[in-house]
């Protein structure tokens, strides 16, 4: 049994990328994980400021929900991270999130190269929606993932799934025509088929 949290960062309350973290966590939950949704639409998540009291021994200054969700980031197996795809790349909510894990690092005397400091390790996965179903729609999305989540934070990645084709935001949502929700839901109930 896993730990796993599902960051939802924005998207509509019912929409295409609610509708593919559901599908997810109902095959994570059969599998008889434990898994819980944070949604950012209902917290206040703000960008870093680079004030860089954190690298002085003192928490966070700012005083938003982030410092409710540290306790989660740290003990959580596997953190999610769903978002729409916003102007080709992940919602801000998602990168304000991100860029406040800088508090949550702490100093590496002896940092593996092209890294500065030590984060908390976790397994990660994504999981995004979009209008467009060209070859290049989630590159850059999926390009800050893998530089920024895996390749620097060091994050283990356990995959993503990428459901391009779900309709505009002008309409209902449109994910329930493709095969994203079955696909989801598979992901969700085989991420740790192999350990
Ligand atoms: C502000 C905004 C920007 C968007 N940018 C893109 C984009 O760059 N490429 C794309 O294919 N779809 C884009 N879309 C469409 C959404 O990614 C797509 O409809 C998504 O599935 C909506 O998710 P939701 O139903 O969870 O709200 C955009 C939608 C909005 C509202």
């Amino acid at each position: 049994m896993k730990k796993i949290i599902v960051i939802l960062g924005g998207g509509r309350p019912n929409g295409n990328t609610m509708q593919l973290v559901k599908a997810f966590m109902k095959g994570a939950a059969e599998a008889g994980h434990q898994i819980e949704l944070v949604s950012l639409n209902k917290l206040s998540v703000n960008g870093c400021t680079g004030c860089n009291a954190c690298r002085y021994g003192k928490p966070c200054i700012q005083k938003d929900d982030f410092h409710s969700l540290i306790p989660m980031i740290k003990t959580a197996d596997l953190i999610v991270f769903a978002s729409p795809l916003y102007f080709w790349t992940i919602s801000s909510k998602i990168k304000a999130l991100i860029e406040r894990f800088y508090c949550i690092a702490e100093k590496d005397e002896n940092p593996p190269f092209g890294r500065y400091e030590k984060y908390p390790i976790r397994d990660c996965a994504l999981l995004m929606t979009s209008a467009d179903n060209f070859f290049w729609t989630f590159e850059q999305a999926v390009s800050y993932y893998n530089f920024t989540l895996i390749h620097y934070i060091g994050f283990r990645g356990k995959g993503m799934l990428l459901a391009g084709g779900c309709g505009d935001t002008n309409g209902t949502p449109q994910i329930s025509k493709t095969g994203h929700l079955e696909a989801a839901y598979t992901f969700g109930k085989t991420i740790y088929k192999n350990g």
